[in-house]
């Protein structure tokens, strides 16, 4: 068995690769989680818990070192924080630490990394983001996640490699489906006007994608990693209330006045302590019209062939936020 370590082992997409590495039964599963984290989706009695002081880099090593892992999935991450230092702390520092108390150890790294590293595709060409484009990420999220993926390129003497994932939905996930909320609800929001061009991938067809990745032979490339298709913001919202059989009214907000009631939301967080859906770096997000990418190379290298598109991937999220009566 192959002995495989899953950081961020709580979260969305960790809770999946997790589920997909067991369900493989070629490998014995480590999940990290901190003594705060749910384990909700953590119920498989072979999984093996562990904690990793990223801040204390002796003990960190020792750890890695006793566990020797063929495989170190880095899912850890922070997508939205009150505090604008923990995207640093947690998307850069930790890597860092990772990546530095992995040296010299035989396990190859998959580092999910993000699109916002990249920032978004061309707006005036719309042509679509490839990974030899210099990258200039909008937000602090992205800014973390380049620094992260620069330290790991520029220092890192094992095998690793880096995805950049895109809009990731599916079961399990809080942001979209606030989105998939908001249509329920028979709203259907557009920032701006002219439309966006989207690209997503499924939670568990990403956690796939990691493992083919990991059992390649390829190494020390960055991916971006999508559906491979390219999808416009209404037929994202056309698709939703066709799944929930529902109509809604569309509402287009001019940018400028998002960008005031981000403004106000960002005071009341600094105020309140209290995290929003919607702040500085999701309305940069949210404001940039394409976010379209080159993902060929994912066939080529590793086989990966979604088995959800946008249809499918939305279907089976209702219905189980329905299920879960989170809808
Ligand atoms: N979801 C997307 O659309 C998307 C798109 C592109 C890239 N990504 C990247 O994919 C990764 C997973 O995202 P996700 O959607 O699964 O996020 P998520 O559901 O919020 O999960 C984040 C995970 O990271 C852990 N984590 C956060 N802060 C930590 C800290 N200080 N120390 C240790 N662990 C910490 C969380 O642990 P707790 O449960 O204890 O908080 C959780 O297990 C992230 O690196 C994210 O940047 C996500």
């Amino acid at each position: 068995m192959k002995k495989a370590l899953v950081t961020g082992a709580s979260g969305f997409v960790g809770s999946h690769l997790v589920e997909q590495l067991l369900a493989k039964g070629e490998y014995e599963v480590y999940a990290a989680i901190r003594k705060s984290s749910s384990k909700k989706y953590l119920t498989d009695t072979r999984i093996n818990f562990i904690e990793l002081p990223y801040e204390d880099t002796k003990t960190l090593r020792e750890i890695l070192e006793t566990c020797d892992f063929d495989f170190v999935f880095h899912i850890a991450g922070v997508t939205k924080t009150k505090n604008i230092d923990d995207f640093d702390r947690v998307n850069f520092r930790y890597v860092k630490s990772l990546v530095d108390c992995l040296q010299g150890l035989r396990a190859k790294l998959i580092f999910t990394s993000s699109f916002a590293a990249h920032g978004p595709a061309d707006e005036v060409t719309n042509a679509p983001a490839k990974v030899c484009d210099e990258c200039h990420p909008n937000t602090a999220y992205g800014k973390s996640k380049l620094k992260a993926e620069n330290y790991i390129k520029e220092n890192f003497n094992g095998k690793y490699i880096i995805l950049r994932p895109t809009g990731v939905y599916g079961t399990r996930e809080t942001d979209y489906y606030v989105y998939f909320k908001t249509i329920h609800n028979h709203l259907e929001p557009y920032l701006g006007f002219v439309p966006q061009r989207l690209t997503f991938i499924y939670g568990t067809d990403l956690a796939d994608l990691c493992i083919l990745a990991a059992q390649s032979p390829i190494a020390n490339k960055t991916y971006f990693a999508s559906d491979g298709r390219l999808y416009m913001d209404y037929e994202f919202a056309k698709i939703t209330k066709d799944v929930m059989h529902t109509w809604t009214l569309k509402i287009k907000f001019p940018l400028f006045i998002v960008r005031f009631v981000v403004f106000v939301l960002d005071c009341i967080s600094s105020i309140t302590g209290k995290s929003f859906t919607l702040n500085k770096d999701k309305y940069n997000i949210l404001k940039a019209r394409n976010w379209d990418c080159d993902v060929s190379d994912l066939k080529t290298d590793f086989g990966f062939e979604p088995k959800y598109d946008l249809k499918q991937g939305v279907e089976e999220a209702i219905g189980w936020y329905k299920k879960e009566k989170w809808l």
